[in-house]
C-alpha cells in the first residue's frame, strides 16, 4: 500500500526522499511524488507509474532543499494519475501533505469546503484534508492540525509541511503505521521501518491521534488532547543489508534463500541449548495450558494459512481444539467467543487492518489475546497481551515466504509447549522432536542447493493454465499456501483441495495437461493420496509428487517426484514449503511477471 517518507535536516532531502520511496516501493504503488521546500516555495514533482518516472521528472526539472515529504500512492479514491498522486496542497499552497489510508467522511467534509468556495483539482480524499487544513489555518499549524484531526474519520497517516514553517514536519496517524526517528542533526518519518534504517535504528511509532513534530534538532510528541508526552524509543536491530537485494535478481529469491537462517534465529529464541523449550517465552503456564478448551486463531492471507497449519500442529500434538478464521470474516461474524478465551492473531507486518480490528474485538470481549508477529512496535505487537515474535527480519517482496516459515515454526513450538504442559508429550519426547527439528535448516539448504531442478521443471511448465495442489491433513494446509503463492506472483490459476474432496466436484476441472501437485509428506496418508493422484493421472493431469524421503509408490502414480529429506511427518511441512515457494518463483520468472511487486497487490494491507 502507500508509502510515506519525510526529512528535515542539513542535507539535500531529495536523494533521501527518493531513497526512502525506493525502499518502500515493495509495499505496492502506482504513482509517486515529492514536495520540497526549495528556500522560497513548496515545489511539487509528481508522476504516474514507477518511481523511475519521478526520477526522470526530477532530472528534467531538478529541485533541492533541506526539508521535504514524499509518497508512493496505491490508488483508492481516483485513478492513478499525475494529478491524483501525492503530495497535495490546498488552493493557496499554504501546505503540502502526503497521506496513507482512507478518509471515510471525505465527501461530507468536501461538500462543506465546496460550499465555502474551495476548488478541488483531484479526486482524492487526501486533497480534502489539505483543503481542510488550509481552510482553518490562521498561522498556528499545531492548532489547525488538532482542529482538523477532530473531524477526520477512517484511517490515516499524514505528514505535512506548512510553507510558513517549512523546516518542520507535522505528523499524525490513526490505524495506519507511522514511525519517526532522529539522527545526527536530522529527523525522518516513514510509514515503515526500512526507509529509516540508513539514518537511525532508534525509532518511535506514532500512535493513534498523537502528533509528532519533527525538526532537525529533535522530535516532540503530543497526545490527542495536545499535551506534550515522552515516548519510548525502540531499537531496531534489522541490518541494512537484509533490506537490500544484494546480488539477487529479486527480493523473493533472496528471502527464500534466507529461510534456513530465519529458521535458526526463530528457533534459538524459543529453544534452549539443551533442546528444551524456553517455557516462559510462551503465553501460558502449566495450569493455564491445562485449562484451555480451545484457541481461536484469526489472520489474513498467508498468515491465515499459517494458522491452518498451526491448528493441525496444536490439535495433533497438544490435543487442544483450534478454530481458525479469516480476519475480515471474523470481525463481522457472530462472535461466539467468551471472556478469558485464548485468542491469537498472526501477522507479519502487525499492521493489517482486518487483523487489527479482529484483535480489538477480541479485547473488547475480554479474551486473552496473543499475537505472532514479525515487527516490533507495530500496532498488533503493541495491542496484544502477549507477543510471540518471529525473527524473519525485514520481508520486502510482496509474497510472504520467510515470514510464513517463521510463523509456522512458532506455531509448531507452541504446539510442543502446549503438549508438554498439558501432559500429552513428555519432556524427553519434546527434546527428541526439538533435536530433529534443529536439523531442518540443513534439509532446507539441500532443497535450495538443488533449486535448478525446480527451475528446469518451471521452464517446461510455465504455459500451464491450471494448477491444483492437493494434500491431506497437514499437507492440505500446506497446499493452501502453495496455491496462493503461485497465483499471486505468476497469475496462473491455482487452487488447493483436500485430496479426498476432489471427486466431490472439482475433478470435473481436470483435463489433459492440468498440473496437479500432490503433497504427500504424511506417510500414514500416502496410500489415500496415491488413489487421488491416480484419479487425476488417468484423466490426463500431469502429476508432480512431493514426498518426505523416498516413497516407492509415488512413481506409479505421478510423472515427477521431488523429495525432501526424510523426517518426522509433523516436521515435513516446514521443509516442503520451500520447493513450493521456489516453484511459484520460477514459474513467475518464466512468465516475465513482476515477482516482487505483483499486480494489484500491496505488502501491508492497511485498509479494510
Ligand atoms: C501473501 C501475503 C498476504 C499476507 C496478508 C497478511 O503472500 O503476503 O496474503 O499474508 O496480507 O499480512 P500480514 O501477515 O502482514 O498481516
Amino acid at each position: 500500500m502507500c508509502g510515506i517518507v519525510g526529512y528535515t535536516g542539513e542535507k539535500n532531502c531529495v536523494p533521501i526522499l527518493m531513497n526512502g520511496l525506493t525502499s518502500l516501493a515493495y509495499r505496492g504503488y502506482d504513482s509517486a511524488g515529492v514536495a520540497v521546500w526549495d528556500g522560497s516555495d513548496l515545489v511539487l514533482r509528481k508522476a504516474k507509474g514507477k518511481i523511475e518516472n519521478l526520477k526522470d521528472l526530477l532530472e528534467a526539472s531538478p529541485v533541492s532543499g533541506k526539508s521535504g515529504i514524499g509518497h508512493t500512492r496505491w490508488a483508492t479514491h481516483g485513478e492513478p494519475s499525475d494529478v491524483n498522486a501525492h503530495p497535495h496542497t490546498d488552493s493557496h499552497k499554504t501546505l503540502a501533505i502526503v497521506h496513507n489510508g482512507i478518509i471515510e467522511n471525505y465527501q461530507h467534509i468536501k461538500s462543506m469546503l465546496v460550499k465555502n468556495g474551495c476548488v478541488f483539482v483531484s479526486e482524492t480524499d487526501t486533497e480534502v484534508v489539505a483543503q481542510l487544513l488550509g481552510y482553518y489555518y490562521r498561522g498556528n499549524a499545531f492548532a489547525t492540525l488538532k482542529q482538523a484531526l477532530a473531524m477526520l474519520e477512517g484511517s490515516f497517516a499524514l505528514a505535512i509541511i506548512f510553507a510558513d514553517d517549512p523546516e518542520t514536519i507535522y505528523c499524525t496517524c490513526k490505524d495506519s503505521p507511522m514511525v519517526v526517528g532522529h539522527g545526527n542533526g536530522e529527523s525522518i518519518v516513514a510509514s515503515d521501518i526500512p526507509a529509516l534504517l540508513e539514518y537511525t535504528r532508534d525509532v518511535c511509532f506514532v500512535q493513534d491521534r498523537q502528533i509528532a513534530i519533527l525538526r532537525k534538532s529533535g522530535i516532540e510528541f503530543y497526545d490527542e488532547f495536545g499535551a506534550e508526552i515522552e515516548k519510548e524509543t525502540l531499537h531496531v536491530d534489522w541490518d541494512i543489508e537484509s533490506a537490500k537485494k544484494g546480488n539477487y535478481e529479486h527480493f523473493m529469491m533472496k528471502e527464500i534463500c534466507e529461510e534456513p537462517d530465519a529458521f535458526r534465529k526463530t528457533y534459538d529464541q524459543y529453544v534452549a541449548k539443551d533442546f528444551t523449550l524456553k517455557s516462559d517465552r510462551f503465553p501460558w503456564d502449566e495450569a493455564r495450558a491445562k485449562a484451555l478448551d480451545r484457541i481461536t486463531i484469526v489472520s489474513c492471507g498467508t498468515a491465515f494459512h499459517a494458522g491452518m497449519l498451526g491448528k493441525k500442529f496444536i490439535e495433533h500434538m497438544a490435543k487442544l481444539r483450534v478454530d481458525v478464521d479469516i480476519a475480515s470474516e471474523f470481525r463481522y461474524g457472530d462472535l461466539l467467543i467468551d471472556k478469558g478465551e485464548a485468542f491469537m492473531v498472526i501477522s507479519q507486518s502487525g499492521e493489517t487492518a482486518d487483523t487489527i480490528a479482529a484483535l480489538r474485538k477480541a479485547k473488547e470481549l475480554g479474551c486473552d489475546t496473543m499475537a505472532v508477529c514479525n515487527v516490533t512496535g507495530s500496532t498488533i505487537s503493541r495491542e496484544a497481551n502477549h507477543v510471540l515474535y518471529t525473527y524473519a527480519g525485514p520481508e520486502i517482496a510482496v509474497a510472504a515466504t520467510k515470514s510464513y516459515l517463521t510463523q509456522i515454526i512458532v506455531l509448531y513450538l507452541c504446539a510442543l509447549d502446549l503438549a508438554q504442559k498439558r501432559g500429552e508429550m513428555t519432556q524427553a519426547q519434546v527434546t527428541e522432536r526439538l533435536k530433529e527439528m534443529s536439523k531442518l535448516p540443513a534439509a532446507m539448504q539441500k532443497v535450495l542447493d538443488n533449486k535448478e531442478q525446480i527451475q528446469f521443471f518451471a521452464s517446461r511448465s510455465f504455459a500451464v493454465k491450471h494448477v491444483f495442489f492437493i494434500g491431506r491433513g497437514m499437507d492440505y494446509a500446506l497446499a493452501m499456501e502453495a496455491a496462493l503463492k503461485l497465483k499471486e506472483i505468476s497469475y496462473i490459476h491455482s487452487e488447493a483441495y483436500a485430496a479426498g474432496e476432489l471427486k466431490h466436484g472439482t475433478i470435473a476441472l481436470i483435463e489433459e495437461g492440468s498440473l496437479v501437485v500432490a503433497l504427500a509428506t504424511q506417510p500414514e496418508l500416502q496410500a489415500k493420496v496415491a488413489s487421488n493422484m491416480e484419479e487425476v493421472r488417468v484423466r490426463g493431469a500431469h502429476v508432480l509428487a512431493v514426498t518426505n524421503g523416498p516413497w516407492e509408490g509415488a512413481a506409479g502414480h505421478s510423472h515427477e517426484q521431488w523429495q525432501i529429506d526424510q523426517m518426522d511427518a509433523t516436521l515435513a511441512p516446514l521443509c516442503a514449503i520451500i520447493p513450493m515457494q521456489l516453484l511459484a518463483y520460477y514459474l513467475a520468472v518464466q512468465k516475465g511477471c513482476s515477482v516482487d511487486q505483483p499486480r494489484n497487490l500491496a505488502k501491508s494491507v492497511t485498509v479494510e
